[in-house]
């Protein structure tokens, strides 16, 4: 071979391509999400309007049939910070609007880690791939001359992944909730729970409002004030503590435990692990929440979105905590 030949990229053996890294992941995801406009320096760039409550979960020992996890374990009581959110990119948006909403909380370990679950009002997610996840954040992007969303993106997404509809669906038949104590959060994907004998189960979580589930008619919630659902949970604080069960659901073998697109049969088993109780409004800036922050006793799937969130999630705390 001549060194000429040699500096060819031969067809049987290209150049391999350098993996992308997690840190370049996740600023592409970042980048993807930040170029429809609606994102602000030194906020979050999904879920930038939202309140912080601190309280405590005190385990119901349930799932100590499960894990080795401390804060699952009977009688323990664990301190917790929750963000509640709007899923929109846009900090000033109403309450009112249609919208997701987030459930972030940190369990103040007693060793002094912490580990979080960070939930969202929706089952299912509306992509299994981060490819997808481009796809589905550009063909959503407001179309420059008008300003909108243009529907024909969205259906022609919606056409080639019948994978999104079941989110997709549920998103827009969702109301404005009563409060952010009224919404029932999901932990969307799967995590494997593992006992003092190593045996593992998988699960996915379930925040129950002890208020139940409520939502407003679209004439109700475009009577309220665009802040109502941060002084509502300020409200609700005052007037007694605001209560949700933690349930998990446990799956069965060939349950998908990888695709945050899927849920399993109504039938799966679920038992109440703890009970949260929030007492006040706390500071929950700029902390971050991260879905695979777990603890021993807990571990994450391999749903490649609950790790891409993990790498975009870190791209968006360092851009808005240096902007
Ligand atoms: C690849 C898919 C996803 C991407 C790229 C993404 C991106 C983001 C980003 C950049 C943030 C801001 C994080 C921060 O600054 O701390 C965020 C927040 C959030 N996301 Fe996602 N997300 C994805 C999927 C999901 C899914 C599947 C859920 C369902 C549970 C979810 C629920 C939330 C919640 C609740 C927050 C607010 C967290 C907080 O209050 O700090 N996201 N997302």
């Amino acid at each position: 071979m001549t060194d000429d030949a040699a500096e060819r990229p031969s067809p049987e053996r290209p150049s391999p391509e350098p993996p992308e890294s997690a840190e370049e992941l996740g600023a592409r995801l970042v980048a993807e999400v930040q170029a429809a406009g609606a994102a602000r320096p030194g906020q979050r760039v999904l879920h930038a309007r939202g309140i912080g409550a601190a309280g405590q979960f005190v385990s119901t020992g349930a799932g100590a049939r499960f894990t080795r996890a401390a804060h699952l374990q009977p009688e323990m009581v664990t301190p917790l910070v929750v963000r509640f959110s709007n899923g929109s990119a846009d900090p000033d948006a109403s309450d009112g609007t249609r919208d997701g909403r987030g459930m972030a909380t940190k369990f103040r370990l007693g060793d002094g880690s912490s580990t979080d679950i960070v939930a969202l009002s929706l089952p299912m997610f509306f992509v299994r791939t981060t490819d997808d996840f481009v796809d589905f954040v550009r063909a959503r992007r407001p179309d420059p001359a008008t300003g909108e969303m243009d529907l024909n993106k969205v259906l022609a997404f919606l056409g080639e992944h019948p994978e999104a509809q079941a989110a997709a669906e549920l998103s827009i038949a969702a109301p404005a909730p009563v409060g952010y104590d009224t919404v029932r959060y999901h932990s969307v994907h799967v995590f494997w729970l593992v006992g003092a004998d190593g045996r593992r189960t998988p699960v996915r979580y379930r925040w129950q409002p002890a208020a139940g589930v409520r939502g407003l008619s679209d004439e109700e919630a475009a009577a309220q004030p665009a802040d109502y659902l941060q002084s509502g949970l300020a409200s609700a604080l005052a007037a007694g503590s605001v209560r949700f069960d933690l349930e998990i659901v446990v799956g069965q073998d060939g349950d998908p435990t990888d695709d945050a697109t899927s849920v399993w049969p109504e039938d799966r088993e679920s038992l109440v692990v703890g009970r949260l109780e929030l007492t006040g409004l706390a500071d929950a800036e700029p902390l971050i929440f991260d879905p695979t922050r777990v603890t021993d006793g807990i571990d994450c799937s391999d749903d490649p979105i609950l790790h891409a969130r993990s790498a975009a999630y870190g791209a968006s705390y360092a851009q808005r905590t240096t902007s």
